[in-house]
């Protein structure tokens, strides 16, 4: 059978993730690699995940292994109303952000409307945009906000010109994935102000706002306008991926579609895991636990600085996350990262090659490091090699 014929017109929009095909061609165990995005095995409690996983099936029995509410349980919709000092109905559990973006995208975009973003951003967010083929539209970073402003002032006019429509802002304003940059309030207020004047949303992704290592909270860009920000938070950097949980907070109105199409989705996020998170936030075990994350990733961040600092050769500049699981190397231009990565590869370092993160096709001599997988030892070493490597290629 001719199966290419049978796949809808979206597929045709699918487009594989780069970091999980580097996955595919080596065992990044045997390698130094900064490349995937996974948080520290170090910083699951496993111990205090099995006793939480007793205690839940004593107390709920058989209903930790039912069905449940679209919604997500109320234990657990009801503990992160109040972690986050939101109202329960403005609260929808998810499973994690992938699916709040994807969900967010599927109930808010029509093919060929305009989805914003900064340039880079999130490669599993432009995957999905990409695949309910929305035109994606970057707006790099500039630390002057006159000119970041007018950045996006002009990107606006453009797609008015165009005859199309914005629907939505996709941000991740704490310790960016790929960037590790933060926006400042300034910068918040800023982009908020623009969503109220020109009708848009703003989709604020927002899963390493609690892996902060220096600096103070900035308020979420959800608190700074609850309707017009669609808030996604996920449990898979402050607790553990596996479990697969987030939550999406918004106006009762959009979530109530989101509800709507998450009954065709999964019908509900997964019960057991939902009410071991609930007694891990409500216990405080979860804090407790994060406690020790923040200060395992922070010694990881630490270290990677004073490395860089070290050993990178003259031209490499590099970001200075305040939080978050990444940093980003920029190299002088004419560096292209994709056509150097075999070299690095057979050397035996990994990384993402930033221009996989750019939906303008910039970025080609940039580099995403990933400093939480990673032991301190082998972050060492890995840096001195790639160091090494750059060296004879700038
Ligand atoms: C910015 C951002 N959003 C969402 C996700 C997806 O995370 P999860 O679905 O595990 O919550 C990631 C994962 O790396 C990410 O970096």
């Amino acid at each position: 059978m001719k199966y290419t014929e049978k796949f809808s017109e979206d597929v045709g929009s699918f487009f594989r993730s780069p970091v999980r095909e580097i996955f595919k061609r080596v065992d990044l165990n045997a390698i130094y690699s900064f490349a995937g995005g996974y948080p520290s095995a170090d910083t699951f409690p496993l111990e205090a995940i099995q006793q939480t996983i007793a205690e839940v099936i004593a107390k709920y029995g058989a209903k930790a292994f039912q069905y449940g509410a679209t919604q997500g349980v109320p234990e657990l919709r009801d503990a992160v109303a109040k972690r986050y000092g939101v109202p329960v109905e403005r609260v929808q559990i998810t499973s994690s952000s992938q699916q709040g973006i994807d969900v967010c995208t599927r109930v808010l975009v029509n093919p060929g409307d305009v989805i914003l973003t900064s340039s880079p951003s999130y490669l599993g967010a432009l995957q999905s945009f990409r695949s309910y083929r929305a035109d994606i539209r970057g707006v790099a970073h500039n630390d002057n906000i006159e000119e970041f402003q007018a950045a996006y002032e002009q990107m606006i006019a453009q797609v008015s010109e165009d005859g199309k429509k914005i629907k939505f802002l996709y941000m991740i304003p704490d310790f960016q994935n790929p960037s590790g940059e933060s926006l400042t309030l300034e910068e918040r207020k800023m982009l908020v102000a623009l969503a109220e004047k020109y009708d848009f949303l703003i989709v604020e992704d927002s899963p390493y706002r609690e892996l902060r290592y220096e600096g103070e909270h900035i308020p979420t860009m959800y608190s700074l306008s609850p309707d017009h920000v669609i808030h996604l938070g996920s449990f898979s950097k402050i607790f553990a991926p596996g479990f697969r949980l987030g939550w999406a907070i918004a106006h009762p109105d959009i979530l109530d579609k989101i509800y709507v199409c998450k009954q065709s989705l999964d019908l509900c996020p997964p019960i057991l895991d939902q009410y071991v998170a609930a007694e891990f936030l409500s216990s405080g075990r979860l804090d407790e636990n994060l406690k020790k994350s923040v200060a395992l990733y922070k010694g990881k961040r630490d270290l990677l600085l004073s490395l860089l600092n070290e050993h990178m050769p003259q031209g490499v500049k590099w970001t200075h996350p305040e939080g978050g699981l990444f940093l980003f190397l920029t190299m002088p231009e004419g560096f292209e990262a994709v056509k150097f990565y075999d070299k690095s590869l057979d050397a035996g370092v990994a990384y993402v090659a930033g221009e996989f993160f750019h939906p303008d096709g910039n970025g080609k001599n940039t580099m995403r490091l990933n400093f939480s997988f990673m032991t301190e030892e082998k972050i060492r070493a890995g840096i001195k090699l790639l160091a090494e490597i750059l060296q004879t290629e700038l």
